[in-house]
């Protein structure tokens, strides 16, 4: 795995035929070097490009690679480097050899010269977050795989020449203020597709159909599927229906669904506790009475204490009432909280998440407590296995990675299990649906850490035999200073199947899609896929309305092996240059995490000591990330 990481690794072979091959194309190599030369001195740049004609184009100058025999340029990357004003034309655009073009999160502006997109051997292109305008040029190579103009101000139509492009796989161009129909994109390879915030208008083609809203939204004027039906093909459609927001319409009315189905738990649950408790309260009311009456008769007064009252009662209950007496949380050792079952249920809930195990609420007693609380669903095991591994559960969350359960309810229909809430929220939101800071890298790390500490200790507890089993972003919890948390540890023993909807799959070894028989070893992978995510900013989860699968490790092997490592990278990471060593290096440890053979994946403990050695080498440099992303301004 290591050698494809290493964009400059060279063997043998390549470096002979340099030398074979040197004397009669230098002259290429020359002219791409008059090429870069000619637009380094047209394109003012903030930082300092230590490109010089003394020096030798293919070894010294930041962001030029060139093929293996020194011939050609094949790649250029000058991501967050400070570019500003317009690229001439006859200066990139020369680059004939060219596969990979970087310009990304510059500040280049006016129109995109049409000797770029047309460069024959151009297979990815990432032009994001510039202030390009004008026209998209049409003339564009056959050889496109990537196109990422998003984040830019180009307008008038998507050229239709990129019907042409056979081997499309990703298609960015979000952000812009396209305008027209939509061409019918060849989507036979077409892995991710971004046409977002544009003014596109028309049917979209079918061909398309099968990505999702969040690929087409805010375009008011675009119709067809996955978005609302085109008025022409309903009848008589009314002029409201023909204005939607940007959002696509099933969004809200799946929202007020789970709110109502909410409503009506939180209904159900408060009533039925209502009677129940009733129930209780006259049944007890009664017993009392008799036992009064008994007392009155009997010697043995002072042994009828009101435990003992209880627990003797409930044996000549019926079945309501037996589960009334058990209605009782089981707190464990050290547990501060004092509310019970009924204070719980009164709570307002919120719901946090579903998952494979059952609904997730955070709970505000009145008391003014803030517990979450997880209604468990599909247990198989009976009350006893019940116990032990609840027992478990509370021992080896005694880890400050690790979430500590509370309490616990067991009846025959309600399983309840009661956590800390923890404040900062789960790693996946904080990703994904990232609201104002977006994560920087020594936070990242600082998570991913702090997971793999939680993961080492769990999988050494107890004798060394214990899993987790669902290892994902969004269980993963954030303490206010940043600490990872893992939780739903101790559940996947006893859900009654493995097998999870294809979206969440994104996480499962391909060993456990196969036997469903998790280990140490498909932990290890599970983490390595929320390094990879952690890295590229990238979900393995698709959103809910595809029905693929999104294998992150093969799309990182796939990118790093095209030699375009820098890419695979979370923007947000790449605004400093500094730190891309460490974020090789941790991308190291990712795929070794999720190499294909469980044998050959490092065991948790290994990857934490890993993690930490990529930690300590960039702590004791002197330059900080922070320092740098203002020198970049
Ligand atoms: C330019 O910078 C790169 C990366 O920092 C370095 O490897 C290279 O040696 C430098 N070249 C010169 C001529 O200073
Ligand atoms: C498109 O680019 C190719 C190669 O640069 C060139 O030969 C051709 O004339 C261009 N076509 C148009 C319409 O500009
Ligand atoms: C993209 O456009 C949408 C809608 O205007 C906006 O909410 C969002 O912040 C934009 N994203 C970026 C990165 O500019
Ligand atoms: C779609 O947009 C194009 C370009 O702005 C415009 O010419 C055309 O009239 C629009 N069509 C519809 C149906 O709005
Ligand atoms: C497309 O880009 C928009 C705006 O940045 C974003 O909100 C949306 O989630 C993206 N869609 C997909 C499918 O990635």
């Amino acid at each position: 795995m290591g050698q494809h990481i290493t964009v400059h690794g060279a063997s043998l072979l390549p470096f002979l035929l340099f030398i074979i091959l040197l004397p009669n194309t230098d002259a290429d190599i020359n002219s791409d070097q008059q090429a870069l030369l000619q637009f380094a001195s047209s394109v003012p740049h903030a930082r300092r490009l230590n490109w010089t004609s003394a020096s030798p184009v293919c070894s010294s100058w930041i962001g030029v690679t060139c093929n293996a025999q020194g011939t050609r340029v094949i790649s250029l990357r000058l991501p967050g480097i400070g570019l500003i004003g317009p690229v001439p034309p006859n200066t990139i655009g020369k680059l004939d050899g060219l596969i990979t073009l970087s310009l990304r999160s510059n500040r280049l502006s006016g129109d995109l010269p049409n000797d770029i997109l047309s460069l024959p051997s151009l297979r990815n292109i990432f032009l994001q977050n510039n202030i390009f305008s004008g026209k998209i040029p049409p003339n564009l190579s056959s050889s496109l795989t990537v196109i990422d103009l998003a984040y830019n101000s180009f307008s008038g139509e998507i050229p239709v020449t990129i019907q042409n492009l056979k081997g499309l796989t990703i298609l960015y161009l979000q952000n812009n203020s396209l305008s027209g129909h939509i061409p019918n994109i060849d989507a036979t390879g077409l892995r991710d597709l971004n046409l977002s915030y544009n003014h596109l208008n028309g049917s979209i083609p079918s061909s398309l159909g099968n990505f999702p809203p969040p690929s087409f939204e805010g375009n008011i004027l675009l119709c067809g599927t996955p978005l609302r039906e085109c008025p022409s093909a309903s009848p008589s459609p009314s002029p409201s229906s023909y204005l939607p927001g940007p959002h696509s319409p099933p969004r809200p009315r799946e929202r007020s669904k789970r709110k109502l189905s909410l409503g009506i738990i939180i209904a159900i649950g408060a009533g039925g506790v209502l009677l129940l408790f009733l129930l209780f309260v006259i049944l007890f009311l009664c017993c009392l009475k008799k036992k009064k009456k008994k007392e009155k008769g009997g010697e043995d007064a002072p042994s009828a204490k009101g435990k003992e009252v209880r627990t003797e009662k409930s044996e000549e209950f019926g079945s309501g009432v037996h589960s009334a007496e058990k209605n009782r949380l089981v707190y464990f050792e050290g547990c501060s909280h004092s509310f019970d079952l009924e204070d719980l249920l009164k709570a307002s809930a919120e719901v946090l998440g579903k998952g494979t195990c059952g609904t997730t609420y955070k709970a505000i007693l009145e008391e003014g407590t803030t517990v979450v609380v997880k209604r468990l669903k599909e247990i198989v095991v009976e009350k006893k296995e019940f116990e032990q591994q609840v027992e478990i559960m509370q021992r080896v969350g005694n880890h400050p990675n690790v979430i500590p359960l509370r309490a616990y309810y067991y009846s025959k229909d309600e399983k309840l299990l009661i956590y800390d809430f923890i404040a900062g929220g789960s790693f996946s939101s904080l990703l994904h649906e990232g609201q104002g800071t977006p994560l920087d890298w020594g936070s990242r790390v600082k998570i991913c850490l702090g997971v793999a500490k939680g993961i080492a200790h769990i999988h050494s507890a107890m004798g060394g035999k214990l899993i987790h089993g669902n290892i994902k972003s969004s269980n993963v919890l954030l303490t206010q200073d940043l600490g990872g948390c893992i939780s739903e540890f101790g559940l996947s023993p006893m859900v009654r199947s493995l097998a999870v909807p294809p979206r969440h799959a994104g996480y499962r070894a391909p060993e456990v899609l196969k036997t469903q028989k998790p280990s140490q070893k498909s932990d290890t992978y599970s983490f390595g896929v929320l390094l990879l995510e952690t890295l590229t900013g990238k979900s393995p989860v698709q959103s809910p309305r595809r029905e693929d699968v999104f294998d992150l490790p093969r799309w990182v092997q796939s990118v790093v092996r095209e030699e375009w490592t820098a890419e695979v990278f979370d923007e947000e990471l790449l605004k400093d240059q500094d730190i891309e060593e460490e974020l090789v290096e941790m991308l190291k440890i990712a795929l070794a995490c999720v190499s294909r053979m469980p044998d050959s994946r490092p065991s948790m403990e290994e990857v934490v000591k890993m993690i930490e050695d990529v930690r300590s080498d960039s702590e004791n440099l002197p330059s900080t990330s922070h320092s740098n992303s203002i020198n970049e301004r």
